[in-house]
């Protein structure tokens, strides 16, 4: 049996943000990150709700821990907004959908992501990092009631950026497509999110601006699919590495992703193959449709200009092979492992680890 559902109210295109003032938002709680505090962009949002009253909270870093989440809520208690708004990546808006979701607040919860990537505007999940993991909390009260998509915003993304979270969006599409739940919608999401996003990535990245409401549309597609079908072993990963070495999220699914591909290909060829037909990457026969894939992956990566190994990203593979037992711990706690295509086991994380370590 398959459940879809997608309570997520969803405005996009060109001056979206302006739609927040039709709301009814009296009391807003705006929470943000400093870069977007510091050049104005917050303050215009707030001013922008027409609220007779706002407060910014602008301290959300990367990777946003339990501990700022925590400070966040008590002032969300203290404050008791009628709206609190997300604005930023997927770190600013796990933040606000975890202050939410602790304070018990009764808030309207409005997404405005300016990075094209976690798709939390969507989602369930909010990721949390306390000493060195990463966990993600997977409630369906962390979903925001409205997603704001306006590539206004995004004018100004700076390429490592559209790189780093391009690889989460198609990291999220080509998980989803393979997870132990996914089903026909689920798969109609992924797809078509995989195919816009690795389609238009190297124009975004390359600086034109006239396609990067596609590739915001995508992620939130993609966070569409895998909030309902799952992620997998890249994303089970991902959460342990970037816990331990804070290497971007997405730069480490696009070190993995290709690895990832490999791993699960005897189980999910069969799907990989039509994904890769579907986006235009030719392969008659399966396993030559699975090899172009990865191919393909493993070229677009280095067209963005991001690494292909964890060294090349700074890690140290003696800090990787020191940190193993616990990467592999890690891995196979974290819930995105339940819905990969084939059961995970720590061979299998050794393996991928092997493969994208590179050299001092
Ligand atoms: N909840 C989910 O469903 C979900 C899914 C995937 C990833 N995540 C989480 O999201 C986080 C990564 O999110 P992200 O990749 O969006 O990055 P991010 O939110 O961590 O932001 C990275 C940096 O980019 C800057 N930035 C954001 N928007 C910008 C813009 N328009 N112009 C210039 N700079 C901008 C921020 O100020 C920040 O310094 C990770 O913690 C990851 O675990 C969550
Ligand atoms: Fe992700």
């Amino acid at each position: 049996m398959k459940d879809f559902y997608s309570g997520t109210r969803i405005i996009a295109g060109r001056g979206a943000v302006k739609e927040l003032k039709n709301l009814g938002i009296k009391r807003l709680f705006l929470v943000t990150d400093p870069f977007f505090a510091e050049n104005g962009v917050a303050q215009q949002i707030a001013t922008a709700a027409q609220a007779q009253a706002a407060e910014i909270f602008q301290d959300v870093q990367p990777d946003p821990s339990v501990t700022l989440a925590a400070e966040g809520t008590a002032r969300v208690k203290a404050f008791e907004p009628d709206g609190i708004v997300a604005l930023g990546g997927g770190s600013a808006m796990d933040c606000a959908k975890a202050m939410a979701y602790f304070s018990g607040s009764k808030a309207k919860l409005i997404a405005i992501p300016t990075t094209s990537g976690s798709g939390s505007e969507v989602t369930d999940f909010a990721i949390l990092t306390h000493e060195q993991v990463k966990h993600p909390l997977v409630d369906a009260r962390l979903r925001p009631e409205v997603a704001i998509l306006d590539d206004e915003l995004l004018q100004k993304l700076p390429p490592s950026l559209i790189a780093d979270a391009g690889f989460d969006v198609l990291a999220h599409a080509l998980e989803a497509y393979v997870a132990k739940n996914a089903g026909a919608i689920t798969d109609a999401l992924a797809r078509d999110a995989f195919c816009s996003a690795f389609a238009a990535l190297p124009a975004s990245f390359a600086g034109n601006t006239a396609v990067r409401l596609k590739v915001h549309v995508a992620a939130t597609m993609a966070g569409m699919a895998f909030t309902q079908a799952g992620l997998g072993l890249c994303h089970a990963m991902a959460h342990s590495l970037g816990g331990m070495f804070h290497v971007p999220h997405g730069r480490l699914n696009a070190i993995l992703l290709p690895a990832v591909v490999s791993c699960n290909a005897h189980r999910a060829g069969e799907k990989y193959a039509v994904l890769a037909r579907s986006a235009g990457l030719g392969g008659s026969a399966d396993t030559v449709a699975v090899r172009n894939l990865k191919n393909c992956l493993v070229r677009l990566r280095t067209e963005l200009k991001l690494p292909g190994t964890l060294a090349q990203a700074g890690v140290d593979p003696r800090q990787v092979w020191y940190g193993m037992d616990k990467i592999v711990e890690a891995t196979l706690a974290d819930p995105c492992c339940n819905t990969n295509p084939i059961a995970v086991e720590g061979f299998m994380v050794r393996q991928v680890l092997e493969e994208v370590m590179g050299r001092v």
